[in-house]
């Protein structure tokens, strides 16, 4: 029988995408899309108390976002720190514990010393918001590949042991926003089962009420594993 008692997404990962459009439709600086993403990452993070979630990972920054001009590059970077800065205080009040995946440590060393901060401050956390930052799939993969090819032998356990979510469910839904319909290299090997909804909003434009549209329509999907 088809599993569709499992209607709860324990695990959301989100493409943030269209901040650029976002201010180009207002005729203003790509840095303004980027700022008011910002802010929906914000409200989002506030509301998943009400939320049964017990995941979220945001794609922030991939590893292909290094070819965009160098001004913009540093204007995602600055948005991080200040980010960091404004809302740590707040996740750790409210039990959020902050998960880095990617290649982060090849940020700016002062970014990777904020980050080091946070984790450590919100450790305890019970809900787990995980930021994708300098981070790419194929990348990922390869990795855990070689690390299981160090000690053991290549199954999709071994593998799945080194990825950086190897403490973390499978992802169950996957968003992108702003109509764009591909994965440009986010969780390749975590989505093997996700269920997926792709909406036209474009990320500043996104807030708590999508979400919970999305797990409506997410509770309403029969999920079957290659079963039947
Ligand atoms: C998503 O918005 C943010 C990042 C990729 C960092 P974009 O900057 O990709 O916005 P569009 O796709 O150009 O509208
Ligand atoms: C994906 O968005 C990366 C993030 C949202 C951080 P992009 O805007 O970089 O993806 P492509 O280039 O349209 O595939
Ligand atoms: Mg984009």
């Amino acid at each position: 029988m088809a599993d569709n008692s499992q209607n709860q997404a324990r695990h959301v990962a989100i493409i943030m995408d269209g901040n650029g459009r976002w201010a180009k439709r207002r005729a203003l600086p790509r840095a303004m899309g980027h700022k008011r993403g910002v802010e929906a990452v914000r409200t989002l993070v506030r509301s998943l108390k009400d939320m049964p979630i017990e995941c979220l990972t945001l794609y922030a920054f991939s590893s292909e976002n290094w070819k965009r001009p160098q001004d913009e590059v540093s204007d995602l970077m600055n948005l991080m720190r200040s980010f960091i800065r404004s809302d740590l205080d707040e996740f750790v009040a409210n039990g959020v514990r902050l998960k880095i995946v990617g290649d982060w440590r090849a940020l700016d060393s002062d970014i990777v010393d904020m980050l080091e901060d946070a984790l450590e401050r919100t450790r305890n956390g019970t809900r787990t918001v995980a930021v994708a930052l300098n981070y790419g799939a194929q990348q990922e993969i390869a990795m855990a590949a070689r690390a299981a090819a160090s000690e053991d032998e290549i199954t999709p356990e071994s593998i799945e042991r080194h990825l950086f979510t190897a403490d973390l469910p499978p992802v169950d839904l996957l968003i992108r926003t702003s109509g764009e319909v591909r994965l440009s290299n986010f969780l390749l090997w975590q989505m093997a089962y996700a269920e997926m909804i792709f909406v036209e909003t474009l990320w500043p434009d996104f807030t708590p009420r999508h979400l919970h549209e999305a797990l409506d329509t997410f509770a309403m999907r029969e999920r079957r594993y290659g079963g039947r």
